[in-house]
């Protein structure tokens, strides 16, 4: 067993786990963060995708321990009770998802895109999501919110791409 101790959301959480736990594990049934999602737990979907110190990572593929000490943000974070996220708010206004499986990896992956890039470039935004696979939507919706989301932060104030931030 080892502890851990990081925040999640803002929030500092500690907690002792076996060595082998997932970070997703700890996310979803420690801390009942359950829409981080588990799609393939190989490291090949992205669904299970969150922020571990700013950084998009795959939570099936991160030990809890090796997140200890940083600061994570999963997809509850996007948003406050009162307001929706610029990238949740964008899935809705675009219909960027369907089933909504992938919708959370799909999120994250998004929302780190918007902090490092955030061009509206087709190629570069394909290039940003290739990690996170929908099978449902086709994708093209997908690609609709990224720029609707890239379009809310900048009318918000918020930086977009790392030369802003
Ligand atoms: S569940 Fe982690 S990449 Fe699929
Ligand atoms: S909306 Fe169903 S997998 Fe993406």
């Amino acid at each position: 067993m080892i502890r851990v101790e990081l925040r999640v959301n803002g929030e500092a959480v500690s907690r002792e786990v076996d060595d082998r736990t997932l970070l997703v594990e700890l996310l979803r049934y420690e801390l009942g963060l359950t829409g981080t999602h588990v799609g393939c737990d190989t490291s090949q979907c992205g669904a299970c995708t969150v922020k571990l110190d700013g950084a998009a990572v795959k939570s099936c593929a991160v030990l809890a321990a090796q997140a200890s000490g940083g600061e994570v943000l999963t997809v509850e974070g996007l948003s406050t009770p009162q307001q929706l996220g610029e990238v949740p708010a964008a899935f809705v206004a675009c219909h960027g998802l369907q089933c909504g499986f992938c919708t959370p990896g799909m999120m994250m992956a998004i929302d780190y895109y918007l902090d490092t890039d955030g061009s509206l470039d087709d190629e570069r935004i394909h290039q940003a999501l290739e990690g996170n696979i929908c099978r449902c939507t086709g994708y093209v919706n997908i690609i609709e919110a990224v720029k609707h989301a890239a379009h809310a932060r900048i009318e918000a104030g918020k930086p977009v791409g790392r030369q802003h931030g």
